[in-house]
């Protein structure tokens, strides 16, 4: 199958040298990428900015913004079987970005944000037959909150994780993760590692989209 994967955090800039951003490493997206590749896919990796290598034999793909990975996404979904969104996208945005360095001086007390657009949610009219899997980053809730995200954003498989725990979630080698799928099922994994994870995900993926034939 063609796998297309995001992974990690995106920045929005505030000024030329500061920005906003969140505490994703990349791991989850890059093991998926990894272990898809290893699982004979043709892997397309969407990266934001991240410090880990690249991988050899996966099409690297880097991008800063959120608008940079909507970009590189609505342009490369035409190519894929399967979307897997373990980025983390940014939900905010500086409204207005200086072009210059925003002088101490300035006694900024506030910044004024503005929502970005839902990645998923835009490309959901041209999803056809591919499989779309997203993942939730909760803090509580996390069954009620996958079940709702999985519908409003007409996913065919949600990864629900708390990341508050200390061994999953953000900047960890490890997770913890439930799959949430449209018919209410729910899967609790036990606490293991990324690669294992991303295995259990790509199984699911290679099941469900068996008969989705090759694109371009
Ligand atoms: N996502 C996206 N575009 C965004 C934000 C998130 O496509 N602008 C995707 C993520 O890649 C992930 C899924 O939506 O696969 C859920 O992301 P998450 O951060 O858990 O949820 P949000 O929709 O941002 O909702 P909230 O922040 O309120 O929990």
């Amino acid at each position: 199958m063609k796998i297309l994967v995001t992974a990690g955090p995106t920045r929005e800039a505030i000024d030329p040298v500061r920005f906003i951003s969140n505490r994703s490493s990349g791991k989850m997206g890059y093991a998926l990428a990894e272990v898809a590749l290893s699982r004979g896919h043709e892997v397309t990796l969407i990266s934001g900015p991240v410090s880990l290598p690249a991988i050899p034999g996966v099409r690297l793909v880097r991008v800063v913004s959120a608008d940079d990975m909507s970009r590189e996404v609505r342009t490369l979904i035409p190519w894929s079987d399967a979307l897997i969104m373990a980025a983390a996208v940014a939900d905010w945005r500086p409204r207005l970005p200086s072009a210059t360095k925003i002088k101490k001086s300035a006694q900024v007390r506030c910044l004024e944000l503005e929502p970005v657009p839902d990645i998923l949610s835009e490309i959901r009219a041209g999803k056809g037959d591919r499989l779309f899997v997203g993942f939730a980053a909760e803090t509580g809730s996390v069954e009620a909150e996958a079940h709702r995200k999985l519908q409003a954003k007409g996913l065919d498989l949600i990864v629900a994780n708390d990341v508050s725990a200390k061994d999953a979630g953000f900047e960890v080698d490890t997770n913890r993760v439930v799959l949430v799928t449209p018919d209410g099922a729910e899967q609790h994994l036990p606490l293991m590692s990324k690669r294992d994870v991303a295995a259990r995900i790509l199984a699911w993926v290679e099941t469900h989209g068996a008969d989705t034939g090759s694109r371009v």
